[in-house]
């Protein structure tokens, strides 16, 4: 029985990456805001649409790095969820922000706002910004009432949308507009994957422009370093191969979101929830909540036995880690704890549709043991 992995990228051929990188050669650009990447980034602007602009970066983590020392405001600590990907509260500690976690909603695993305006009517002086995290990539109804917590406590808003790119809402707007400004992955197992990649999008052009000086060394145009920057540009090559990608977007999700629908008609049918609006994400994996932590173990197991991988993200949650052991939580983050040991991803990016149907069969021959445990 063949392997089927937890995901399959899909990269352009050789033959397609070895014209680009000959031009790319024969210019003599191989970094430094070259003219493929200035392409790419509006390209993705553009996407977006909604009058963004995009600064890309070398990876979604250092996107958020730039981001949170650009706008979050000297103070000692920082709003996010526990239920995320380690990078975003890293790179709070790293800028020198103790993070206070909050839970999820159980309604849409998306970060509870309740919780948030408790922290911030309680202490709003001492938090420098929120980091609102974007679940699995999922677009958030609330971000509505999110921006304007930001605004009535006025601190800054940055959305990690890391796996967002190719999200929209039901209204068919994309992912990237939204609160102070937003960070996408464009690593090797995102929907726009060219390997190691990042990008901000912003509807403010004069925090682009920071942005763009920031991952430059913090130089202005006159190579002068006026602000404490690094090294996180985007080399050319890389940005042609988003381009490639890019034109392929459209197909990527379109074949997603089919196989998504043979998952949830299945996952349905055995009581197994996926969150609200999953359909429209970029669906780097399928996302559901397995009615226990067992039938979570035994499900993997049993995938595994039949050669199939999946994973568990995001478990464990990142406030566990040992890195925050001392970081404040809000209550005792029940959600979070509950779906993280219920929660499980399925593969669905680069799989063939033969492949969807034995996954899916798969957890329908598990679904009859655990009903029976
Ligand atoms: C929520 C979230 N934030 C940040 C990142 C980091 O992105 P990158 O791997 O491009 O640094 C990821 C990566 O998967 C993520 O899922």
């Amino acid at each position: 029985m063949s392997r089927i992995p937890f995901m399959r990228p899909t990269f352009p051929s050789a033959a397609v990456v070895a014209e680009d990188y000959d031009r790319i050669r024969l210019s003599g650009i191989f970094t430094n805001s070259g003219p493929v990447e200035h392409n790419f980034s509006l390209a993705l602007a553009n996407w977006i649409g909604q009058d963004v602009g995009v600064a890309l970066v070398s990876s979604g983590t250092a996107g958020l790095q730039l981001a949170i020392q650009a706008l979050f405001l000297p103070r000692r600590r920082a709003l996010v969820a526990s239920f995320t990907f380690a990078a975003g509260p890293l790179m709070l500690k790293l800028c020198g922000y103790e993070p206070i976690f909050i839970d999820i909603s159980e309604n849409d695993l998306q970060p509870d706002l309740s919780q948030a305006r408790g922290v911030l009517e309680n202490s709003s002086q001492s938090v420098g910004g929120i980091l609102l995290t974007n679940t699995f990539g999922i677009p958030n109804v609330e971000i509505g009432f999110w921006e304007d917590l930001a605004f009535e406590f006025n601190v800054p808003l940055i959305i990690d949308s890391a796996a967002g790119f190719g999200s929209a809402f039901p209204s068919g707007k994309s992912l990237g507009a939204s609160g102070d400004c937003e960070i996408f992955s464009l690593h090797a197992t995102k929907a726009l994957a060219i390997g190691e990649g990042g990008a901000i999008s912003s509807r403010d052009p004069n925090l682009i422009e920071r942005l763009v000086q920031l991952k430059n060394f913090g130089f202005d145009t006159s190579g002068v370093a006026r602000q404490l920057g690094t090294n996180a540009k985007l080399p050319e090559l890389s940005s042609a191969i988003g381009l490639r990608q890019l034109a392929e977007l459209h197909a990527l999700l379109q074949q997603r979101r089919e196989f998504f629908a043979l998952y949830k008609n299945a996952l349905d049918e055995i009581d197994v929830w996926t969150p609200p609006l999953e359909q429209h994400s970029a669906l780097p994996f399928v996302s559901a909540v397995m009615p226990s932590c067992e039938s979570r173990d035994l499900l993997m197991k049993e995938l595994s036995i039949h050669h199939i991988e999946s994973r568990c993200y995001y478990n464990p949650p990142v406030d566990t880690h040992d890195v925050f052991a001392s970081s404040p939580r809000v209550g005792g983050l029940e959600t979070t704890a509950k779906i993280a040991a219920r929660i499980i991803s399925l593969p669905i990016g680069g799989l063939h549709h033969d492949e969807v149907e034995r996954v899916i069969r798969a957890v329908q021959d598990c679904a009859t043991r655990w009903g029976a445990e």
